[in-house]
């Protein structure tokens, strides 16, 4: 007899059960009349805000597209920046636009600080994860701890904004992703990995698939029941479940060696910082366990995001070669030839820095940060939001909403840079943003001042990509050609680590 799985979560443990296909089928019809009950429940007793027709049991799932933040504006002109959509068995409210977001993250701080209780958060750092906890005591511990050990290790003194500028200096000769998360584990274990090393290259590459399951309007969270039957969507979940395991265990192990050799009077890296602050600290109100999270939160969060934003700024520069040029112009003048950039310049490269942020505008590559459910009634443009419907906040429509941008729609560095939101705002805004600004300079700095990007002729580059909580391009190669000299970097002395013409000299980086 064919066996079918079904999988479902009972006091917070996996139990399996096991059901035969007409015990399915009257599983399905059962859960179909409930929802259509619902529905039509739904619609006498709370017409709710505006928003579009929504069918039993699957909502508005169908509508979504590949790209639900681009649907989500577009709805936004018909029926207004603050309305609701249903997804599954749940009402989502969006909102759109600079300023009703900014009166919900800003003005109702609190209220939008929540995370929903979604399945799938409860597979990320070990089920402890700080990004996708509920807003209250813990998380507020949880965040004050990654702070102030990023902080030990980026911009505290002008010993560390030193070590960290290195790092990201000699990474940027290499490039990418491998970079990216080598100096998050620069940062974290003390130690880089080898761009050949498998283990390490293995994680990366699943990692990459994190967000398909966490951005807005991933639909395992909404419709549970798409786990019992075979499907696509089952399929990155259950990859989304296997990546987690492997990257936490990856780091859990870096962080029991970290404890065995620990001394209270050396400080070796930031792991030492964050078990010092948990486990040796009367009053961190953290058990041990939050340790390996907090530092897979910071290794997953600054890992992807950089890698991220690296590859679309390379896919810029190389489609269009006369800002490249034009870049390139200003960093020799203020650089010259026979050193390479450094964070000091950043003052005199601000056309640099517009160009990042017009970047991060333009692409939006953190779309829609992790929804969030206000535990009371909250009203945002004079529209009441009812108490825990899990909110949806589309950032990309602040980067390309047209009362505030002149032409959202072209990229346009601009010298004066204000109002680009990537980082998110509010309680829950990014912790990492000024060490990823400091990455993405000196890793563009240095690589325009080494190397020209090009495309391949035959493969016109196009801004197509796949949505998650990162929008990524899709595949596509650009060319790294070395402009002159390939200069020394600190990095060239460790011994794990070879720099060679070929890293930079017309290779074909796969983006
Ligand atoms: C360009 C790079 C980056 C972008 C665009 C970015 C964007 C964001 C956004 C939009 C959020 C809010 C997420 C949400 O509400 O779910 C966030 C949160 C967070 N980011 Fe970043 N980030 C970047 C780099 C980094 C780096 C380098 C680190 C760490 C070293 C980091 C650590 C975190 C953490 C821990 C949170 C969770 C904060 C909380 O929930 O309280 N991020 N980031």
């Amino acid at each position: 007899m064919i066996q079918w799985g079904l999988q479902g979560y009972h006091n917070g443990r996996s139990m399996k059960v096991i059901l035969s296909p007409p015990a399915l089928v009257a599983s399905f019809v059962f859960l179909f009349c409930l929802e259509a009950c619902l529905w039509v429940r739904n619609l006498r007793l709370k017409r709710r805000l505006p928003g579009p027709f929504a069918w039993p049991v699957v909502g508005n799932a169908m509508q979504l597209g590949q790209m639900p933040h681009i649907t989500f504006a577009k709805l936004a002109k018909k029926y207004g920046n603050v309305y609701q959509i249903r997804l599954g068995c749940s009402d989502i409210v969006v909102l759109n636009g600079d300023r009703a977001i900014r009166e919900a993250l800003i003005q109702h701080s609190t209220e939008f600080a929540g995370r929903p209780n979604f399945i799938s958060f409860h597979f990320v750092s070990g089920g402890k994860s700080m990004t996708f906890t509920n807003y209250g005591k813990q998380w507020k511990a949880h965040r004050k701890i990654s702070q102030s050990s990023l902080r030990a290790f980026s911009s505290a003194n002008s010993q560390t904004k030193k070590a960290f500028e290195q790092h990201i200096t000699a990474e940027a000769m290499e490039l990418v992703q491998i970079s990216a998360a080598n100096i998050m584990c620069a940062l974290c274990f003390g130690r880089r990995y080898g761009h050949e090393d498998q283990e390490f290259r293995t994680i990366l590459k699943k990692l990459d698939k994190f967000g398909e399951t966490v951005g807005a309007g991933s639909l395992v969270d909404v419709m549970p029941w798409l786990q019992s039957f075979p499907n696509p969507v089952r399929s990155v979940y259950e990859n989304f479940k296997n990546l987690n395991e492997e990257f936490f265990t990856f780091v859990k192990d870096k962080v029991v060696q970290h404890r065995e050799s620990f001394n209270p009077d050396v400080t070796r890296d930031m792991t030492d910082v964050i078990i010092k602050g948990i486990e040796h600290s009367q009053d961190s109100g953290l058990t041990k366990d939050f340790v390996e999270a907090t530092v897979t939160d910071l290794i997953g969060a600054g890992q992807d995001t950089i890698s991220t934003v690296m590859q679309w700024i390379l896919l810029l520069l190389a489609k269009y070669p006369d800002m490249q040029a034009k870049l390139q112009e200003l960093i020799d003048k203020v650089v010259g030839q026979d050193r390479l950039p450094s964070i000091e310049d950043r003052s005199s490269l601000t056309h640099l820095d517009a160009f990042i942020y017009e970047t991060m505008r333009f692409i939006s590559f953190v779309p829609s940060p992790s929804p969030t459910p206000p535990p009371q009634t909250s009203t945002i443009e004079g529209l009441h939001i009812p108490k825990d419907t899990v909110v949806f906040i589309n950032q990309w429509s602040v980067n390309h909403d047209p009362l505030k941008w002149k032409d959202p729609h072209v990229l346009t560095p601009h010298d004066i840079i204000s109002g680009v939101m990537i980082f998110s705002t509010g309680k829950r805004r990014c912790i990492g943003n000024q060490i990823a600004m400091v990455e993405a300079f000196l890793f563009t700095a240095v690589l325009l001042h080494q190397c020209s990007f090009e495309s391949n002729p035959s493969e016109p580059l196009t801004l197509d990509c796949s949505y998650g909580l990162t929008l990524k391009p899709l595949r596509c190669r650009v060319s790294a050609k070395l402009r002159g000299k390939l200069l020394a970097t600190p990095i060239q002395t460790h011994k794990s680590h070879q720099y060679n013409k070929t890293t930079c000299a017309a290779n074909f980086i796969h983006l």
